[in-house]
């Protein structure tokens, strides 16, 4: 019952932010940087639209709560807070921008870290499919339950890798396919989904804003998710933390973390 005011809440936030950024996708006034966010990057306009949007629809739902968000940072709304509202307001900016047709809207409900995120959702904002999951209660798209692949050979795997140069594993060893798009909440739901294998992102870039929901839904997808060396993820929910992380299906895990 509780879960399904969760996703109902998150619904109409994200459904807030498609409509009040469908003007400004492949515009250039969309990426203009207006101010430097509480996360330390850029904040563009897109991003203050759909942010300020998404408030508005967590102000007047009437729950308190703590709201992460990546570019105000943190936000109480009333005096008990219930939970933590973790949301990246426009998940790839730089797509949205340029009119390339991968972005999406991921908000997860937990409380204190990612070790105890209870709900995840991500919109992709082009197509309209909604990933959600529920703690111990499996993943789904639009509805439908989801799995991780099931391939445990690294010949036979599709990963996507921001490090695909620099990684280790993947210079020595040959993967079947090796892509990126920009949009990592968007990118976890296809490892979830087991459209591709595994994620690997050992920048040290990633914001719990952008990984929480996803984390959650390849968890319970029966994927497995760490840092670049095998050990679970207990980032605090700020903003200001970045993080290495290795998604995938659990089978080839162990062969890509190092
Ligand atoms: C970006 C995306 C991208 C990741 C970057 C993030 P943003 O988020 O998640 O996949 O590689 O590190 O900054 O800025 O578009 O919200
Ligand atoms: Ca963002």
């Amino acid at each position: 019952m509780k879960e399904q005011r969760f996703y109902e809440l998150c619904s109409d936030v994200a459904e807030a932010i498609e409509q009040a950024v469908s003007g400004l996708i492949g515009k250039p006034e969309a990426g203009e940087v207006l101010y430097i966010g509480a996360d330390g990057t850029p904040t563009e306009k897109i991003d203050e639209v759909a942010e300020n949007v998404a408030l508005s629809v967590l102000e007047t739902d009437g729950r308190s709560m703590r709201i992460v968000s990546e570019e105000l940072g943190e936000k109480v709304i009333g005096k008990d807070p219930e939970f933590a509202f973790i949301i990246d307001p426009i998940d790839g900016t730089f797509n949205a921008v340029n009119n390339i047709p991968f972005f999406c809207v991921p908000v997860a409900i937990g409380n204190r870290d990612l070790s105890d995120i209870r709900y995840g959702f991500v919109k992709n904002l082009i197509n309209g499919d909604i990933y959600t999951a529920e703690k111990g209660k499996g993943a789904f798209l639009n509805g439908d339950q989801i799995h991780a692949s099931s391939f445990s050979k690294l010949p036979d795997i599709s990963v996507i890798s921001y490090n695909h140069c620099a990684h280790a594993v993947l210079n020595s060893h040959t993967v079947r396919r090796v892509r990126v798009f920009g949009c990592a909440a968007l990118e976890l739901c296809y490892v979830a989904s087991g459209v591709f294998d595994a994620f690997i992102d050992m920048r040290g870039m990633l914001r719990v804003t952008d990984i929480a929901a996803g984390k959650l839904i390849v968890e319970e997808a029966r994927g497995r998710v760490t840092d670049g060396s095998g050990s679970p993820l207990c980032t605090p929910l700020d903003v200001k933390q970045r993080v290495n992380m290795v998604a995938s299906n659990g089978l080839v895990h162990d062969k890509l973390v190092v």
